[in-house]
């Protein structure tokens, strides 16, 4: 049995005394200091061609991922994404890993038993705290719960930026209760979303930095079965993002509602879902 071992370390921040930068809850002069501290080192990063740390490229995207989610693309993939959670939820003790701000795990909490979030980025976490959520700092390859402490664990946009992916899928099934499920997300190579990406190239994430700055893999479907652990069986799948061609039509008021009642079908249809641009595969643990 493993024992939890780290508590998000957070807290000391409600301590400090007013004014306080109000994103990142500190005195201003420590906040800009930070900010630039930061800047120069992800500018030392870029320069070298390395590519960024998750934790450091996440704490960098984290005030940009919480301000575009509210509307528009973002919202509806997230609206859809919860839909297949939530049926699974109710009444039991789930965990989201990488949790990120929180904006999913604060709907599954409403119905769960226990919701608990994890994620490697304090600074994604800090919104996760101020939602009032239950939140761990932690490495998905090394997830600080007990053997079999969930019904349900799920994960979304979050695998796909994990190298060693088998080690983090031995530890979603370890912590899973026999006769759980895991929905988990991933990146798909066969995929629309996938032929815009490599065309567009990479998106900003911040002033200073893109998506180019983080790994990130591109599985196909089969090859991503293959590797399932064996005490996991794959019980269903769905495609998320198979239509869209570029996140900016769903702002467009009258192609909006058609598109994202055409992605709600496509994602659950027999044919079309295999080429989601995310793909979820929902498991059960034997
Ligand atoms: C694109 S965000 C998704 C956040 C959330 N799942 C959502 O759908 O809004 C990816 C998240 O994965 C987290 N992450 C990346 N690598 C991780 C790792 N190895 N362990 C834990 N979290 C990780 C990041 O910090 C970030 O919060």
């Amino acid at each position: 049995m493993r024992q939890a071992r780290h508590k998000l370390v957070l807290s000391k921040r409600h301590r400090l005394r007013k004014p306080l930068c109000s994103t990142h809850q500190m005195p201003h002069h420590s906040c800009q200091q930070r900010n630039s501290t930061a800047h120069s080192a992800i500018q030392t990063l870029k320069d070298s061609g390395m590519p960024m740390d998750n934790e450091t490229y996440y704490d960098e995207f984290a005030e940009w991922y919480e301000k575009e989610r509210h509307d528009g693309y973002h919202a509806f993939i997230d609206r859809l994404e919860t839909n297949l959670i939530l049926p699974h939820a109710a009444e039991k003790d789930v965990l989201e890993v990488g949790c990120g701000t929180g904006l999913i795990l604060q709907r599954v909490a409403a119905v769960a038993r226990r919701a608990v979030g994890m994620d490697l980025s304090a600074g994604m976490l800090e919104h996760a705290e101020k939602r009032g959520l239950e939140v761990v700092k932690a490495d998905a390859t090394d997830l600080p719960f007990d053997d079999e402490s969930f019904d349900l664990v799920y994960s979304f946009k979050v695998l796909a930026h994990v190298k060693d992916i088998d080690k983090s899928l031995a530890e979603m099934a370890r912590v899973t209760r026999p006769g759980g499920r895991l929905i988990l997300e991933f990146y798909n190579r066969l995929s629309l979303r996938y032929l815009a990406k490599r065309l567009a190239g990479p998106g900003k994430i911040s002033q200073n930095t893109d998506e180019g700055a983080v790994f990130t893999r591109w599985d196909s479907p089969s090859d991503l079965i293959a590797r399932l652990p064996s005490n996991l069986k794959l019980v269903e799948r769905y495609g998320v993002r198979v239509l869209t061609p570029a996140a900016k039509l769903h702002r467009i008021p009258l192609i909006a509602p058609v598109l994202q009642h055409a992605e709600t079908k496509a994602a659950h249809n027999g044919v079309l879902k295999h080429f989601g641009g995310f793909l979820v595969l929902e498991l059960q643990k034997t």
